[in-house]
């Protein structure tokens, strides 16, 4: 069995982040949400992958991921030249899948429990596909599925009026009959080849698709409020260690990982928190639920429930940061000339909330 990651797309609704590097690759708990993806398909026992990628952000990926090597896998970079849908994805790789089943994971989709259960599953059963579904509150941001007892009668990709709150969760196992059924449709009206209209298709023609209710957490990382609910979840997991260094006049408590050459100073940190090699906390608060990457500077200021990238830096704000997802370099200070006002650089699609 092989196995397929869809790290495509365009991620426009995590813009600005997402002008300047992948969505599959915004770290939670300063790991790449790709990471998680593939730790899930090697914990399953399947050794090669296939990676789609696009011409953008094709080049970050296949630098950030390498050749599999680091995880004992086999890595097939596969070009996708624009985000034509799942079902197309699916179509241009047929030559690496062969006549093997695979498990279809998207990129940007996190399983806290991993894949294993599910890939068992389905290597025992007879069916074509297995779908995973999952009870969500909005089902109308997915594709949706509506269920007789265990028979699935039909799927639709986001419904303006869903008629189940059953969510396709992004981790589909295929057989080869598949790449027939992505063969026979047509683009759907946001113009891609859409994966639920190819499985809606195996089920009118006798195909056998199976369905599966996870009860564990998952989520779609597409927006910023679900990469810092995903941040939060990761940290769960995190066991403290201090490998950096932390001053006598530091307080630490709960789970805090401090990573070698990140110095901490004079500073209060409430875990479950995790602090990269190379940061510098100064004076400062790093509240529960926050990531901190590398060489990031905190000075004077109190940060909670965030995550903050490579390289930026925070001195002398003097209202606490929180719920914030902030990108690489970013510089926030505190002006030292009047007239007092705010002075903004962003990019484009930037957003920022003031009180
Ligand atoms: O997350 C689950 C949902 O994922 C399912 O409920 C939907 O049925 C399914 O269509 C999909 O919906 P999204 O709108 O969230 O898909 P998105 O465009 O975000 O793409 C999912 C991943 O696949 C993402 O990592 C980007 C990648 N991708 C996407 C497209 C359209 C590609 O690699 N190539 C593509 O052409």
């Amino acid at each position: 069995m092989k196995a397929l990651i869809l790290s495509g797309g365009t991620g426009s609704r995590l813009r600005p982040l997402t002008y300047t590097g992948a969505k599959q690759l915004i770290p939670v708990a300063n790991k790449p949400i790709l990471f998680y993806a593939i730790e899930a398909i090697r914990d399953a026992g399947i050794k090669e992958i296939g990676i789609i990628v696009n011409p953008e952000t094709g080049p970050d990926v296949e630098r950030a991921l390498g050749d599999g090597a680091e995880w004992g896998l086999t890595f097939v970079y596969i070009m996708q030249d624009a985000p034509r849908g799942l079902a197309h994805a699916v179509k241009i790789s047929q030559d690496f899948i062969g006549n093997e089943s695979f498990l279809m994971y998207l990129g940007d989709n996190l399983v806290r429990d991993g894949v294993t259960e599910f890939v068992g599953k389905f290597r025992s059963s007879k069916a074509n596909s297995l779908i995973l579904l999952s009870r969500v509150p909005d089902p109308q941001r997915f594709g949706v599925a509506e269920l007789d007892g265990d028979r699935i009668l039909r799927l639709v990709e986001k419904p303006k009026v869903p008629q189940s709150d059953l969510a396709l969760v992004g981790v589909y196992l295929f057989d080869s009959s598949i790449f027939h059924a992505v063969n026979q449709i047509k683009p759907s009206w946001r113009n891609e080849l859409e994966i639920t209209d190819a499985i809606q298709y195996l089920i009118e023609h006798d195909y056998q698709v199976d369905s599966h209710i996870i009860d564990g957490w998952w989520k779609d990382t597409g927006k910023p409020e679900d990469v810092l609910e995903a941040n939060r979840m990761m940290l769960e997991y995190v066991e403290g260690s201090i490998h950096g260094t932390v001053d006598e006049s530091s307080s630490i408590s709960g789970r805090v990982v401090v990573e070698e050459s990140a110095q901490i100073s004079r500073s209060v940190i409430r875990g479950p928190v995790i602090i990269a090699s190379g940061a510098k906390i100064q004076n400062a608060y790093i509240g529960p639920f926050t990531s901190v990457s590398r060489e990031v500077t905190i000075e004077n200021s109190e940060v909670e429930n965030s995550i903050i990238l490579e390289g930026t830096q925070i001195v002398d704000i003097s209202t606490r940061i929180d719920s914030s997802l902030i990108g690489k370099n970013v510089r926030l200070n505190r002006g030292k000339q009047k007239p007092k006002a705010l002075n903004f650089v962003l990019g484009d699609n930037s957003s920022v909330e003031i009180l």
